[in-house]
C-alpha cells in the first residue's frame, strides 16, 4: 500500500487522497501510541546541546534524543525552532529526518511539525516578511489578507513545515497588551473578515484536503487572552457572557466556518477559569455547537501551568486530566524531560479511567484526521527545491503592497508630500534598524537579533538615502534598549542631531517601540517615553516641519507632540519592505489608504472603543470624561479628498427583508484614491444598553481621479442581533441609525 502511494505521489506537489485503509489504521494504535499522539515537544528537546545544555549553533538533531522521543514515547508533534533562523537546506534536513521515522516504519503515525510563521515564515532565511497582523488589518483589504496567507503558506511548505500557529484572532482591546500587534484590531467584524481571509489563504479551497502549497492554520488563542485587565501578558481577564459572545467569540466562529483545522488555547484565565480547563468553551461551544472538526493544542507548558501557576490542580497528573477532559487534544508540553512525565502520567490516567478511552480516541481521531488532511501520510513529501517562488520578487511585491495599503496617515497640514527641493533630516530611534520594522516573531522570538535580517531589505534611512542621496541627512539622536525587561532610552550624538536640525526645513522623526512580545513585552504605561517626545520638541523649538513616523506595535500616547506636528504617519510594524513603502508614500509617489484598526488613545487612564454605549458621550464640563480619543477607529487620510453623497436606504422594512444601502463615493482630487467605505449601524433602543454604533460592512474601492463610485451594502436581520440578558442572540424590531462617511440615516424594522 505504502509503495502504491509512493508512486502516486512521486514528483507531485499536491497531496494524495487518504485511503480507507489508512483511515482505519488509527484504531490499531496501542495506548502508548495514542497518548504519544497527544504530546508535542519543542525542537530543542531533540537537538544537540553543549555541556551547559544549550542548543548548539548551527542547530543539529540529536538522533538518540529524537529516537527516544519518537520511538519510545511516540511523540506525535514537534514545534518551533530555537534562537535561530534556519536555511531551507537546514529545514529540509530536519523535517525529512523526522519524517523518515514514519517512512521507514519505525513509527505508525507521522509527526506533525508546527511553527509560528505569523507574518511570513519568519524562521526561514530569505523568506518574505509581511507587516504584522495589526498592519494587515489596517489595509481593510481581505484580498490582501488572503494573498498574505497564500504566500506564507507556500513559503512555510517550502521550508518543509505543514502547520502554522496563526492567525491570532484575539480582539486587540487593551493596547497595553504586548501582543496587540499580533491582533487584527479592536472590532469583531473586521477581525472576523480579515481572519477568515487569512485562513482561506493558508489552507486553500478544501480544508480537509490541504495540498502541499498550503498549510494547516491555527486559530489563536481561544479565547479572551487579549482581555487581561492589567494589560500584562497571561494575567486574568473578566468577560461577561454577553460580551464574550458579542465581542470575543465571533472571530473564532467565523474562522471555524472558514475551515480552520486547529486551535490553540488561551494561556490566561477568564472569570477565574483557566482557558485550558474551560470545558464550556472548548468542548461545548467550539466542538459541539460549532462542530469544529479539528483538534485543540495547548499553549506553551499550559497543562503544567494549571498546577504551577493557576493553581487549580494539586498535581501535574490532575492538571493533565483537567485540561484533556475539558477538550484540549494535544499538550504543547514542550520541554524535556517534562514530556516523558506527561506521557507516563497520561497513561496512568487512562488506565485508571480518569480519562476515558472514548475521550482519548476522540482526541487521537481529531489529530489523525488533521494529519491526513494535510497529506502527512504520503511517503513522498514535497521536495523543497521545487518551491521556486520562495522569496521571489512577486512575493516581495505583495509584502510591499500590503505595507503600502497599511501605513496610515493620521495628520497632514500640508507638510506631506515631502518637499525634497532642499535637504531634510531623517532621525529617531526607529530610523536605522530593520528589526524595528519587523517587531517580535522575526528571525527570533523577540525579534531583536539583527544577525538574521533579510539581505537587501532597507531601514527607513537607507530607503530615503537610496532615493534622495545626499539630500537626506541622518542623525539618530536617541536609541532604545531594554534593561531588565523594561523599555529604556538614551540620547546618542545629541549635538549632531541639534546641528543637523539647523541645516534642514523638514524632519522625518521615527519614533516607536523596542520589538517584544509576550511577557518581555509587558509595559506599565502607554505613554511613549519622554526622551522620544523631547526629540520632537527640540525640532518644534526650531520651527521645523516635523513628520512624526510611528513604528509601534500598539498605539502609544503621544498627546504632547500631536498639535505642533506637520504630519503624523502610523506604520505599525510594516515588515521587511515597510521602509520602501513608507518612502513611496511620504514622497507622494503612492497614495495612502490605510485606516486605523483600533481607537488611538489620547489618555492613559481612559481606554476607549468606537462601539461605546451612548453614556460614554455624556459630558458635564467641555469634553471632560466624554469620548475623546487621539484618532477614532477607521480613521486615515489620503492625499486628496473623498466625499459621500446620495445615501439611499429603505425607510421601513419587515424583519426578514434585506436592508439595502447605497452611497456615492466621490474622489474630489486629481489623483487616484483607494477608499475604505465603512457602514456603521446602531440600535436606537434595545432591552439591553446598545452599542452606539457597530461596524457592519466595509469595502475598499479604487476611485480614479475626479470620479464617483456607487457602493452598495446589504444587511440582514442576523447582522442586527445582540445577546440579551438570558445569553441568547435576539433581534428586536425598531429604529436603527446608520452612517457611511459623513452621511447618516435611519431605518425602521417593523
Ligand atoms: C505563544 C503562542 C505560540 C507558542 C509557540 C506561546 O508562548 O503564546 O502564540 O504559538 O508559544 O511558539
Amino acid at each position: 500500500m505504502k509503495k502504491l502511494l509512493f508512486f502516486l505521489c512521486l514528483g507531485a506537489l499536491t497531496s494524495c487522497v487518504v485511503t480507507k485503509e489508512q483511515a482505519t489504521e488509527r484504531t490499531n494504535l496501542t495506548l502508548e501510541e495514542k497518548v504519544g499522539q497527544t504530546c508535542q515537544i519543542t525542537l530543542d528537546a531533540v537537538a544537540q546541546t553543549d555541556a551547559q545544555g544549550r542548543t548548539l549553533v548551527p542547530l543539529k538533531l540529536d538522533t538518540n534524543k529524537l529516537t527516544e522521543a519518537l520511538v519510545k514515547y511516540k511523540v506525535g508533534s514537534i514545534l518551533n525552532v530555537s534562537w535561530h533562523t534556519l536555511t531551507r537546506a537546514q529545514w529540509q534536513e530536519i523535517t525529512q529526518t523526522i519524517h523518515s521515522y514514519y517512512t521507514s516504519g519505525r513509527i505508525k503515525v507521522p509527526v506533525l511539525y508546527g511553527i509560528d510563521a505569523i507574518h511570513g515564515v519568519n524562521y526561514t532565511q530569505g523568506a518574505t516578511l509581511f507587516p504584522q497582523e495589526i498592519g494587515l488589518a489596517a489595509t481593510w483589504n481581505p484580498s490582501l489578507a488572503a494573498e498574505f496567507g497564500r504566500i506564507t503558506a507556500y513559503e512555510t511548505r517550502a521550508s518543509g513545515i505543514p502547520w502554522n500557529f496563526s492567525p491570532v484572532l484575539d480582539l486587540g482591546r487593551n493596547p497595553l497588551w504586548s501582543r496587540t500587534f499580533e491582533t487584527l484590531g479592536e472590532d469583531p467584524y473586521l477581525v472576523s473578515q480579515m481572519g477568515a481571509a487569512i485562513i482561506k489563504g493558508y489552507q486553500g479551497t478544501n480544508p480537509r484536503v490541504i495540498d502541499s502549497l498550503h498549510v494547516l492554520s491555527c486559530m489563536k488563542h481561544f479565547v479572551g487572552y487579549s482581555a487581561a485587565a492589567s494589560g500584562r501578558d497571561r494575567t486574568p481577564a473578566w468577560i461577561p457572557d454577553k460580551y464574550m459572545k458579542e465581542l470575543y467569540l465571533p472571530s473564532f466562529k467565523s474562522a471555524v466556518q472558514a475551515g480552520a483545522q486547529t486551535v490553540m488555547i488561551n494561556s490566561g484565565t477568564v472569570n477565574g477559569i483557566p482557558g485550558h480547563v474551560n470545558k464550556s468553551l472548548i468542548q461545548y461551544t467550539l466542538k459541539d455547537e460549532w462542530k469544529f472538526p479539528g483538534f485543540a493544542v495547548s499553549d506553551w507548558e499550559d497543562f503544567n501551568m494549571l498546577h504551577t501557576v493557576h493553581r487549580v490542580a494539586p498535581n501535574l497528573k490532575t492538571a493533565y486530566e483537567q485540561a484533556f477532559n475539558a477538550g484540549v487534544d494535544m499538550s504543547m508540553v514542550p520541554l524535556s524531560p517534562d514530556y516523558k512525565t506527561y506521557c507516563e502520567l497520561m497513561l496512568q490516567s487512562v488506565n485508571e479511567a480518569n480519562i476515558t478511552s472514548a475521550r482519548l480516541d476522540d482526541a487521537v481521531n481529531r489529530i489523525y484526521r488533521t494529519k491526513e488532511a494535510v497529506g502527512l501520510f504520503d511517503l513522498h513529501q514535497p521536495v523543497l527545491s521545487n518551491y521556486t517562488a520562495f522569496g521571489s520578487s512577486q512575493h516581495k511585491a505583495a509584502a510591499k503592497q500590503t505595507a503600502l495599503e497599511s501605513i496610515t496617515l493620521l495628520k497632514n497640514n500640508g507638510t506631506l508630500p515631502l518637499k525634497t527641493n532642499t535637504k531634510f533630516l531623517v532621525a529617531g530611534p526607529c530610523s536605522d534598524n530593520l528589526v524595528y520594522l519587523n517587531g517580535a516573531w522575526s528571525h527570533t522570538w523577540q525579534g531583536m537579533d539583527t544577525s538574521f535580517n533579510t539581505k537587501g531589505c532597507k531601514t527607513i534611512v537607507q530607503a530615503f538615502q537610496e532615493k534622495y542621496g545626499v539630500q537626506c541627512l541622518f542623525s539618530k539622536g536617541l536609541e532604545l534598549y531594554k534593561d531588565k525587561e523594561v523599555e529604556q532610552s538614551r540620547f546618542v550624538s545629541l549635538e549632531d542631531y541639534i546641528k543637523k536640525l539647523d541645516e534642514v526645513e523638514t524632519v522625518v522623526l521615527c519614533l516607536g517601540e523596542v520589538p517584544a512580545t509576550e511577557k518581555p513585552g509587558d509595559i506599565r504605561s502607554l505613554h511613549l517615553d519622554s526622551k522620544q517626545l523631547e526629540l520632537a520638541k527640540m525640532a518644534y523649538a526650531k520651527h521645523k516641519n516635523v513628520i512624526i513616523v510611528l513604528v509601534e506595535g500598539r498605539p502609544r500616547i503621544i498627546r504632547d507632540i500631536v498639535d505642533p506636528a506637520g504630519a503624523i504617519v502610523q506604520c505599525y510594524l510594516p515588515g521587511d519592505y515597510g521602509a520602501e513603502a513608507l518612502v513611496e508614500l511620504l514622497s507622494g509617489e503612492k497614495n495612502f489608504s490605510g485606516k486605523l484598526p483600533y481607537t488611538y488613545p489620547k489618555y492613559d487612564g481612559v481606554i476607549e472603543y468606537y462601539d461605546r454605549p451612548r453614556s460614554v458621550d455624556r459630558s458635564n464640563v467641555g469634553d471632560f470624561a466624554a469620548f475623546n480619543p487621539e484618532w477614532p477607529f477607521g480613521f486615515g487620510l489620503h492625499y486628496g479628498e473623498v466625499s459621500y453623497e446620495h445615501l439611499k436606504s429603505n425607510e421601513v422594512l419587515s424583519e426578514n427583508s434585506p436592508w439595502e444601502i447605497t452611497v456615492d463615493v466621490i474622489n474630489q482630487s486629481n489623483r487616484e484614491i483607494d477608499e475604505v467605505v465603512q457602514l456603521y449601524v446602531g440600535d436606537e433602543f434595545a432591552s439591553m444598553v446598545p452599542a452606539g454604533e457597530q461596524l457592519k460592512r466595509f469595502l475598499k474601492v479604487k476611485i480614479p481621479a475626479g470620479q464617483t463610485k456607487e457602493v452598495r451594502f446589504v444587511i440582514n436581520k442576523e447582522d442586527l442581533m445582540f445577546v440579551n440578558e438570558a445569553g441568547e442572540w435576539v433581534f428586536e424590531p425598531g429604529t436603527f441609525n446608520f452612517s457611511i462617511g459623513t452621511k447618516t440615516g435611519s431605518v425602521l424594522f417593523r
